[in-house]
């Protein structure tokens, strides 16, 4: 007479076997999307010329729309004009990277994030940045003036128009 079998496992239970399958696909999964993520970041880096967005050339307009003592943002960089000239400045704080911004009714620039604040010509007035905003190259090209983000200049630099 045959004898009855006992169950080994139970059937609604997933086996330890399932689980380990389970988990190394998952493991497999998070591994290929990260290396997609790292490869895409390589593609774009590569794909923008090496920089940042922040450190690409910035297209300013024809000199003259701007009155001596004033400032203008161009994203990450301003245009600025004193009785010397023109000059650009980097609009990335030098405390944690925020953008300040221009304020005219104040004449000076304003971090938005801690209070720090920056004369026209970039230096530091008050707040916790250590230093004054970067002077950055300005050229014309064509009729345009172009701020180059990613090459410091000497503060006292100025174009003249
Ligand atoms: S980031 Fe500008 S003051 Fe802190």
């Amino acid at each position: 007479m045959p004898q009855p079998q006992l169950p080994t496992s139970d059937p609604g239970k997933p086996s330890r076997r399932g689980v380990l399958k389970l988990a190394y696909a998952s493991l497999w999964l998070a591994l290929v999307g990260a290396v997609g993520l790292g490869l895409g970041a390589v593609l774009r880096l590569i794909s923008s010329g090496g920089g940042s967005p922040q450190d690409q050339p910035v297209e300013m307009g024809q000199p003259g729309g701007l009155a001596v003592g004033q400032a203008k943002a161009h994203g990450p960089v301003a245009l600025v004009r004193d009785a010397g000239g023109y000059f650009a400045l980097s609009l990335v704080c030098p405390h944690l990277g925020c953008r300040p911004a221009w304020h005219k009714a104040q004449s000076r620039f304003l971090c938005p994030c801690h209070g720090s604040s920056f004369a026209l010509d970039g230096a530091r007035l008050s707040g916790p940045a250590p230093k004054g905003l970067g002077h950055v190259a300005l050229k014309i090209t064509g009729d345009k003036l172009v701020a180059h983000p990613s090459q410091p200049v000497d503060p006292a630099t100025r174009l003249q128009s």
